[in-house]
């Protein structure tokens, strides 16, 4: 296979379903992965009909355990490993640490913050061999900014996977691998469906509508990045100054600005 492939969790929405056709409009195959195997279906077929590229599809629930083993199981039976890998697949739990079970909020981490750490994990050596290799983790701007009350580990987890990143693409460079990068990526509100999926559609469209970002230049600004071997990007002029309004401002005042925020549109029920 002389194409490169890209593997793209929570590929059957929203910004996966973007960066698919983002790499496929590149020239690159792509691995789809997400629980609606109905959804990757069309897409997939849409993206091999436009761009006459590979797109494999993998129905799998991040949230189980094996998945990841699963996932790259069904690349390895088809002679395929990844060039690049986006970490992507994501969603809000709603309500506060008090109101939530500890199985969901254990199958939260398990979702956006350990199958992303251990695949990863799992295709860095086959990247470094190969001396090529691009990791895209789609955190959030919630990950840059302070944490405030509701949705409580989205913060959280977020910040890990920006730390993780950072750290990541110093390592590759530390250990001479100079065209393997990682990046977090940190979106602002994005038109998706994860605020749908997470029961905030009503509230968040109250947001002013220049708060708001599409995923097609999200999703360019992060390929840019990571083939730029830039750790971290936070897309777009809005966000940008709102991740740099947080951080010069006084802690507390940073604090209180969020938390004001996040007030309209995080369930705390
Ligand atoms: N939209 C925003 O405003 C925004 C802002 C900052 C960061 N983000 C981040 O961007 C990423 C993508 O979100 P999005 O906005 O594109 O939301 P979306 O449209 O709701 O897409 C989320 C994707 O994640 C998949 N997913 C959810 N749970 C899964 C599970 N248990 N196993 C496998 N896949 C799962 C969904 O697929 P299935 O349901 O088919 O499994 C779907 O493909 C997330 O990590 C999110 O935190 C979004």
């Amino acid at each position: 296979m002389d194409r490169r492939l890209c593997l793209i969790t929570g590929a059957s929405a929203g910004i996966g379903a973007e960066f698919a056709r983002q790499y496929a409009a590149l020239g690159w195959d792509v691995a789809l992965t997400a629980r609606r195997e109905d959804r990757l279906e069309a897409l997939a077929g849409e993206i091999r009909e436009k761009y006459k590229v590979s797109a494999i599809t993998v129905a799998a629930d991040l949230a189980r355990a094996g998945e990841v083993t699963n996932i790259l199981n069904a690349l390895s039976g088809r002679e395929r490993h990844v060039d690049a890998l986006v970490n992507n697949a994501g969603y809000g739990l709603p309500g506060t640490y008090f109101s939530t079970s500890w199985e969901d909020q254990a199958a939260f981490i398990q979702v956006l913050y350990t199958a992303p750490l251990e695949l990863a994990h799992r295709v860095l050596p086959g990247m470094a061999e190969r001396k090529y290799g691009r990791i895209i983790n789609v955190a959030s701007l919630a990950g840059y900014i302070p944490g405030s009350a509701g949705h409580t580990l989205y913060g959280s987890v977020k910040a890990g996977l920006i730390k993780f990143s950072e750290s990541l693409n110093a390592e590759c460079a530390a250990l001479g691998h100079t065209d393997l990068h990682c990046t977090a990526l940190c979106p602002g509100f994005t038109w998706s469906e994860f605020h749908d999926a997470n029961g905030t559609r009503e509230e968040t469209n109250k947001m002013p509508k220049w708060m708001w970002m599409d995923a097609a230049p999200v999703v360019r600004q992060g390929i840019e990045a990571v083939n730029r071997g830039q750790p971290v990007v936070v897309p777009g002029m809005v966000n940008k100054g709102l991740a740099t309004l947080t951080r010069i401002l006084p802690e507390p005042l940073g604090r209180a600005l969020v938390g004001g925020q996040s007030r309209r549109f995080r369930h705390m029920d």
